[in-house]
């Protein structure tokens, strides 16, 4: 079952009973709270806060330390690219400009059908596959810019994860 802003409180209950400490179920919180609105705006943020008992400046200021909270809207899907070292060795740059071109936006940027964001990311734990991709948070391994035209249909045919 999907987290909606009317279960998170709940939710988020749940998840502190699973850990010694409200603060350590910081993370799993900042998920659920992601999960129910699809990004973590300041009103999530506000939810989040009176549910896990801390405040949405302190949610955001642990929520600003990781990659996968996002911070601002993103679409429906979200492709990250990896461009550190090993990958940017292996071609990462190549990767990351055919996704531009194939999506029609710059880094950072949404398609304008709000179906996919295209990101930068740091080493994704996957250097020796690179180029790494992160489709949404499923990687693809040893990726070529001939492999990105068929990653992007897949994602736009895939159901929606992030925003279920
Ligand atoms: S540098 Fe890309 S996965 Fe490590």
């Amino acid at each position: 079952m999907s987290v909606t802003p009317e279960t998170l409180y709940d939710e988020v209950q749940a998840a502190i009973a699973r850990y010694p400490t409200r603060r350590g179920a910081m993370l799993p919180a900042l998920h659920l709270t992601q999960e129910a609105y699809g990004w973590l705006s300041p009103e999530a943020l506000v939810a989040c806060g009176d549910a896990i008992g801390f405040s949405p400046a302190y949610c955001q200021a642990v929520a600003s330390f990781y990659d996968m909270f996002f911070l601002e809207p993103v679409g429906t899907h979200v492709i990250d690219v990896c461009t550190n070292l090993a990958c940017a060795l292996c071609g990462a740059g190549e990767v990351l400009e055919a996704f531009e071109r194939e999506l029609g936006v710059d880094v950072g940027g949404t398609t304008d059908d709000g179906a996919i964001t295209l990101r930068k990311a740091e080493c994704l734990g996957g250097c020796s596959w690179a180029p790494v991709v992160a489709v949404d948070e499923r990687y693809r391994e040893r990726v070529t810019p001939d492999d990105v035209p068929q990653i992007v249909s897949e994602t736009r045919s895939a159901a929606a994860v992030r925003h279920a």
